[in-house]
Parts: structure tokens; sequence; C-alpha cells
């Protein structure tokens, strides 16, 4: 425990899984008070109860980030709690596979309700509070889909495209009241999420061992490579760092071809 963020106070949206539970793990770990914030009330308890029994302050918070209703209780939970608020990551997210023609227009809102509307409920009620300190932190999960385009997946490539340009409006707006705010775009990470689409398929590791053959280093992202980027992004390590993204990808992004089985030779290719 190295307590780069003692005395800090945290809201993580999607700490019960995945990334969000990875970040929750970590920021614990340097001192923070985290509140995990989730719909899945028993896994959320479940890392909750974990980081606790290591150490952390950590509880859980029933929260729905697409309702603005449960969101401000769930900060105002947050700040009664543990006495004020200074970092929030927004990390709830979900998918939806299909065609456009194929969406309803619940499919299309409970997306967007989710992975956007969220960041702006959770900006709204967490404002109040980030005003009363020096400084504060946003660190928003984007996806590598920001950057560039994903097959049959409109509605989360169009939310997360959304997500860096409202890092980049929330940074602008907010800057000089101490608030910095950054995108963290991760690549194809191993987490509940993404095994629940590999299961869809008929060989799960067969299909990710595909998918990561056109990643150059060859291996999936564990949550906490993306948790250690978020919390550089929530701490004075990243002064000066503000309305930018920072990818993680294992240099996926890097190319806009790859894939090691005929590709010419690369240091470490060379089967
Ligand atoms: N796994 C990947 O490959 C990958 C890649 C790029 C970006 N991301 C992004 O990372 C973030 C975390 O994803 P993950 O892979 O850890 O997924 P995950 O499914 O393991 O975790 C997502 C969490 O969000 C919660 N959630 C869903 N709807 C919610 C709601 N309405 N209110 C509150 N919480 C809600 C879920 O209960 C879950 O705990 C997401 O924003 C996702 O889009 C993931």
């Amino acid at each position: 425990m190295s307590n780069r963020l003692a005395g800090q106070v945290a809201w993580i949206s999607g700490g019960a899984s995945g990334i969000g539970a990875a970040t929750a793990r970590v920021f614990a770990d340097e001192g923070a008070a985290v509140v995990i914030a989730d719909v899945g009330d028993a896994t959320g308890k479940q890392v909750a109860d974990e980081i606790t029994s290591n150490g952390g302050n950590t509880v859980y918070c029933s929260c729905d980030v697409s309702d603005g209703d449960s969101v401000a209780q769930s900060i105002a939970t947050t700040v009664q709690r543990f006495g004020g608020l200074n970092i929030v990551v927004n990390c709830a997210g979900i998918v939806h596979v299909g065609l456009l023609h194929e969406y309803s227009e619940a499919d299309w809102d409970r997306l967007m309700g989710v992975n956007l509307k969220g960041i702006f409920f959770s900006l709204k009620h967490a404002f109040p509070h980030f005003s009363r300190n020096e400084r504060s932190y946003m660190i928003n999960v984007g996806s590598i889909s920001s950057l560039v385009g994903q097959r049959a997946t409109p509605a989360y490539t169009t939310s997360k495209g959304a997500v860096l340009s409202l890092t980049q409006s929330i940074a602008l707006d907010y800057a000089a009241t101490g608030l910095r705010c950054n995108c963290v775009c991760p690549g194809i990470t191993d987490t509940p999420m993404l095994r629940k689409h590999l299961n869809t398929t008929p060989d799960p590791d067969e299909t990710l061992r595909q998918r990561v053959r056109r990643v150059p280093t060859n291996q999936a992202m564990r949550s906490d490579d993306v948790a250690r980027t978020i919390r550089y992004l929530a701490c004075e390590d990243s002064a000066g760092v503000t309305g930018t993204s920072i990818i993680v990808d294992g240099g996926y992004l890097a190319a806009a071809e790859w894939d090691t089985a005929d590709d010419p030779p690369a240091a470490g290719n060379d089967t």
C-alpha cells in the first residue's frame, strides 16, 4: 500500500465487476475511501466485503446510473458516509449486439442511459461536492470504440465516441474549478462482460485466441492494467493532464492490420 489516494473519497460506478471492481481494489489499496455504485447488488457487496476484510474502507451502494434520482441518492450517501467526494470513476457499461435496424427504441435508450447519460448524472450531482475541493478528478471509461468503429454494436460505439467528447467538454468547462476529467480507452479486456460475449460462441477460448491474434502483445488486457491507468488519472501523478484519453489496448490501435500468423517477423513473434 503506497497511500497515494489517502484522504480521497471515490465513487465508482460499475464497481461490482471487471474493470470497476479492479479499480475499487486498487483505490482502496492506495488508501481511498471507496463507494461501489452498481446494480449488481450481490457481487457489489461481495467485492466491498472482500476489500474491507483486506483492510480497505469500502461500501456498496445500489445505484442505477441511468436513473438521475438513483445517482443523486448514491452520491448523497457517499458524502454522508465519508464527508465529501473528490473522485468519480464512470465505469458502468453495457453492450447490445445487433444491427441497427433490428434495435428497438428501448434497446437504444437503455444503452445510452447507462453508458452516456450516467456520466451526465454523475457530474451533475458530484459537482457541488467537487467544487468544495481544491482538486477533483473524473475518469470516464471509454473504449477503443471511442476512436474506431466496431461491427454489430452501433449504439455501443456511438456511446463510447460520445464518452470521449463529453470528457473533453467537462474538462474545458470545469478546469478552472480544479476538476480534471479524462477518459481511459481499454482494448480487449478479460472481464465478465467479455466472457459473457465469448460464451455465446461455440468455443469461447478459441474465439478469444483468435481475437487476441490481432493484439500486438498477443494477450487480452487484465482489469488491473486498466485500473492502474485510472489510478494515474485520479491523483497528481497526472497533474496537467485533462480533456484527453489514454488507450490501454496492447497496441491494437497502432496497426491498421495485425495478424501474427502471416505477418513478417517481429521481435518475439518467431514462430
Ligand atoms: N471488457 C472489455 O473488453 C472492455 C473494452 C473496452 C471498454 N470496456 C468498458 O469498461 C467498462 C467496464 O466493463 P467491464 O468489461 O468491466 O464489464 P462488466 O460487465 O464486468 O462490469 C460492468 C459493470 O457495470 C454494471 N452496470 C451495468 N448497468 C448498470 C447500471 N444501470 N447502473 C450501475 N451499474 C451498472 C454491471 O452490473 C457491472 O458490474 C464498461 O464501460 C465497458 O464498456 C470494456
